[in-house]
């Protein structure tokens, strides 16, 4: 199957994996402004890199599923979050009025806040036959890491105090391997947990991970000064009127450009170096983090 036949099924069943699964029946409204969140939006490449990392190594596909779309809900509730007033203050997010202006800031912390619990609760089924007990407890592990003071929140933590600063490399780079690039390694984490990987294949599709996610907020870094609103659904230029530290405004756009290429080296050769017999998805996904228009 191609790429795009792949990603095309595969997105498929994350939308509606997702909208079985985020409840519209929570209390006082939360459950609408909860799908409105998660659903019709976004380009799930979180899930795609747990699936593609799970398939290459033969996983267990109902925990890939799960491990997918719960990883979905915490980088959507950081979206939420993130675009809060007291953050990022941002109005547009995938095309649409973001949470908070659409249902209120109470209402958008509380989705956030019940979007996040609720991915421990997709990895977590009462039924064990879904996902073995042992299994559970190490995608609870991962997740967490990724999305808690050691990953995502530790990262926006930083973000927020950096304001208005000229960070050094090392630095900024702390910043966007955690505000960014712990989900997007804690995906491929998950999906590698859910086959049968050794130690080494484990540590380098680690380091594929860890390399994209990176990547990810250079280019997210670089999309915000190339590319309109329109085709990014969100508002553009919002770094520099922020007074926000990134790639661009530490080394520029060209010398931007030259490093995400370089983390794209990394991460291609970390899938050689897994020894997998086939990565030709995780390759393509790769290619699309850099690549992207939006
Ligand atoms: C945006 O992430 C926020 C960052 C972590 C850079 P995405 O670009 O993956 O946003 P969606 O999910 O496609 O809306
Ligand atoms: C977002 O970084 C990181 C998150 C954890 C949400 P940004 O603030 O640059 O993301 P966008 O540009 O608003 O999507
Ligand atoms: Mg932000
Ligand atoms: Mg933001
Ligand atoms: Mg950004």
């Amino acid at each position: 199957m191609d790429f795009q036949a792949w990603m095309t099924e595969q997105l498929h069943q994350v939308e509606q994996a997702l909208s079985a699964w985020v409840p519209a029946d929570a209390p006082a409204g939360l459950g609408e402004a909860m799908r409105y969140g998660v659903l019709d939006g976004g380009k799930r490449l979180r899930p795609l890199l747990v699936l593609a990392a799970a398939q290459a190594v033969n996983g267990h596909n109902r925990a890939a599923l799960r491990a997918a779309c719960a990883v979905e809900l915490i980088h959507a509730y950081s979206l939420v979050h993130d675009d809060m007033p007291c953050m990022d203050n941002d109005v547009l997010r995938r095309g649409k009025p973001t949470v908070h202006v659409r249902f209120g800031q109470a209402q958008a912390m509380l989705a956030g806040d019940a979007m996040q619990a609720l991915a421990f609760e997709l990895l977590t089924p009462a039924d064990d036959g879904e996902v073995a007990p042992a299994l559970q407890a190490r995608l609870v592990a991962v997740l967490s890491r990724g999305a808690g003071h050691s990953g995502m929140a530790g990262g926006q933590a930083i973000d927020l105090a950096s304001v208005g600063h000229q960070l050094q490399e090392d630095q900024l780079r702390r910043m966007h391997e955690l505000k960014t690039g712990a989900l997007l390694q804690a995906s491929v984490d998950m999906g590698a947990l859910c086959g049968s990987a050794d130690d080494s294949t484990r540590a380098a599709l680690s380091r594929y991970g860890h390399a994209i996610g990176l990547a990810f907020q250079v280019v997210d870094d670089i999309l915000d000064v190339t590319q309109d609103t329109e085709v990014l659904g969100k508002t553009a230029g919002k770094d520099q009127e922020q007074s926000k530290p990134t790639y661009v405004s530490l080394m520029g756009l060209q010398a931007a450009r030259q490093h995400a290429h370089e983390l794209h080296e990394q991460a291609l050769q970390a899938l050689v170096a897994s020894a997998l017999p086939d990565t030709q998805r995780l390759r393509e996904l790769a290619d699309l983090v850099v690549h992207r228009q939006h």
